[in-house]
């Protein structure tokens, strides 16, 4: 069912390259420009921030606050989708003119043409967003893109329920700083199917087995620089998020 996510590893190629934010180096992040570019330069997938409205409409930005992405001040649970639209969302990129915040499914729009992976990422963590992952996983089906979404969060309590609200889900646990037996630990809370570590845990002796005894893969971020593009390139991660897909994506084709 989820070939996009594991099909050119099992051939034993190289490891997926997810745009973080979209092709964020070159766009502004996590906007329609930005997940169009990912596509243009190869990308197998992006990774994108959701965020819900105060009018409760899914919206795809990195911060609780519009603050450093606009030039406006407060929550974005404070706006309506209406307000959101009047402000400029490009993230200090100012040759880009006026840059929409997109809603999740203007993203699933752009995309379902394409055969991109979608990790959609719950900011779940600051503010719960009542019923946040119900709302994200009804847009997917409606969308029929079950078998292209994989759900991360910093909250765990979101990984874990994305699982229990619908089995066939994929989900990874993302986290920052070392965690002792981390893997198994995502397993048995979670039941999720991959790790997203900060690209430094890697580096822990046997990091990449112990994933694999839980039957995770391991999906790291963010690599923008090329000596850690390598080095996951060479660890046969599963994914290599990054700002820089075209970078990472002729650094992973030489392993
Ligand atoms: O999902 C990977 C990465 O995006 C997590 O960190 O802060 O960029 O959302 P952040
Ligand atoms: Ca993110």
């Amino acid at each position: 069912m989820f070939d996009l996510f594991s099909k050119k590893k099992e051939d034993g190629t190289r490891s997926l390259i997810w745009a973080h934010r979209g092709a964020s180096a070159y766009a502004p992040e996590n906007s329609l420009l930005a997940f169009e570019k990912a596509a243009e330069l190869g990308a197998d997938g992006v990774e994108l921030d959701v965020q819900l409205t105060k009018d409760n409409v899914l919206v795809v930005t990195h911060d609780e606050k519009i603050n450093r992405v606009t030039d406006r001040e407060g929550f974005v649970k404070d706006y309506t989708y209406e307000e959101l639209l009047d402000m400029n969302f490009n993230a200090g990129k100012k040759k880009f003119g006026k840059v929409k915040i997109p809603t999740l499914k203007e993203v699933y729009e752009l995309l379902k043409p394409s055969n991109l992976t979608i990790n959609v990422e719950i900011k779940s963590g600051v503010f719960f967003y009542e019923g946040i992952e119900k709302m994200c996983l009804d847009l997917t089906r409606e969308m029929g893109l079950e078998d292209r979404v994989l759900y991360s969060s910093f909250n765990h309590y979101t990984v874990k329920k994305m699982k229990e609200l619908d089995s066939t889900v994929k989900t990874g646990l993302l986290y920052a700083d070392g965690i002792i037996d981390i893997a198994s630990y995502a397993k048995e809370k979670t039941n999720c199917d991959a790790l997203h570590p900060a690209l430094y845990n890697i580096q822990y002796p046997g990091y990449m087995e112990e994933a694999k005894k839980n039957g995770l893969d391991v999906n790291v971020w963010t690599v923008n620089e090329k000596e850690y593009m390598k080095m996951c390139a060479k660890a046969k991660v599963n994914a290599i998020i990054t700002n820089y897909p075209d970078v990472a994506l002729d650094i992973a084709k030489k392993y």
